[in-house]
């Protein structure tokens, strides 16, 4: 790819529109800072971090790199006030919110100078954060991995639909892992992208081994979106998974869920590699991903296969 300027590289002062999204258990100091690193934008996922924890990455985070980084904060954990109040105290100068309402803090943290990215699943959503002001909005698809929208809209179908209602930078997300997937995601509207899966299987993501050789053998069909009664999910099917399908089968009883969900499933998964009993969060794009790499072979890869894709004859 050539080292050539958009919306989104001026925007958060990087040299490619290639975003590492925030990811609990995966993206610590070590994953933000190898993305940075290599002209992308690292993020720091604040999800899975104790206040104290978070602060710790943001230090080492600054320490690992002189290139700029961010901090994602899904909106669905608690302390989000002390979450905030670190990051401000910490000089962190992108952040991307995502699970919540981007009116909620994007005035707070640009009034310090800071850029705010929110992540949303469906055009009315992209349009809400167009009014309130974000620098940039992240769409999801239905094919990404992690919490989701209940729509089920592809990011095929997504990304041309936000750009026709929004005019603000637009980075795609869901299912990107390959330089071309990257292209063609430009190619419908968006100005960047935000990868998660395939950093997932890093050598520097803070996840579990065991984890991240599963993710390294699933196949298509081996993920599914479920649990839409609480926050969306798409995870992998395993034992977890299936007592989840037994308590659907016997009728929808949130409380059931809610008591199977339980509390730490995702750590218990992700990060302490029980591979039936966790929750194991993943896209679909994990079925393109056989090989756990280091970031820069990623970014290279990547790189290297969106110069390469051209327009078929036809
Ligand atoms: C393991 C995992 C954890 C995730 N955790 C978060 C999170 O903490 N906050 C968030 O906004 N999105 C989270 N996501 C969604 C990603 O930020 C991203 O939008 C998504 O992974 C993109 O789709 P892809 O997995 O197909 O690349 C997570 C995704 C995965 C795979």
């Amino acid at each position: 790819m050539q080292n050539n300027q958009n919306r989104i590289t001026q925007l958060f002062n990087i040299q490619y529109p290639i975003i590492q999204a925030g990811m609990i258990w995966h993206s610590g100091w070590r994953l933000a800072s190898a993305v940075s690193n290599c002209g992308g934008l690292g993020l720091i996922g604040a999800g899975s971090m104790y206040p104290d924890i978070l602060r710790e990455n943001i230090q080492k985070c600054k320490q690992a790199t002189d290139k700029p980084f961010g901090v994602n904060v899904p909106m669905l954990y608690p302390n989000l006030d002390e979450v905030i109040q670190i990051i401000l105290e910490e000089g962190v100068k992108i952040v991307f919110t995502s699970a919540g309402n981007p009116k909620t803090y994007t005035e707070t943290l640009q009034k310090e100078g800071l850029k705010v990215a929110h992540v949303v699943s469906s055009t009315k959503f992209a349009m809400k954060c167009e009014d309130a002001g974000v620098d940039a909005v992240v769409a999801e698809g239905f094919e990404a991995g992690g919490h989701n929208g209940r729509d089920e809209t592809t990011t095929f179908c997504l990304i041309p639909n936000v750009r026709k209602h929004i005019s603000i930078p637009l980075i795609a997300a869901g299912g990107i892992a390959l330089g071309s997937q990257m292209k063609a995601a430009m190619i419908l509207g968006a100005d960047g992208v935000q990868i998660g899966s395939r950093f997932a299987a890093t050598v520097e993501a803070s996840a579990h081994e065991n984890w991240k050789k599963k993710i390294t053998e699933l196949q298509e069909g081996d993920t599914h979106l479920t649990l839409k009664e609480l926050a969306p999910v798409r995870m992998v099917k395993n034992k977890f998974f299936n007592e989840l399908e037994g308590i659907y089968q016997t009728g929808r009883n949130t409380e059931a869920l809610v008591t199977a969900l339980g509390r730490a499933r995702a750590k218990k998964g992700m990060f302490e590699g029980d591979m039936e009993e966790g929750e194991l969060e993943i896209g679909q794009v994990s079925a393109l991903i056989d090989e756990i790499l280091p970031v820069e072979t990623v970014f290279n890869n990547l790189l290297k296969e969106f110069e390469d894709t051209k327009m078929p004859a036809f």
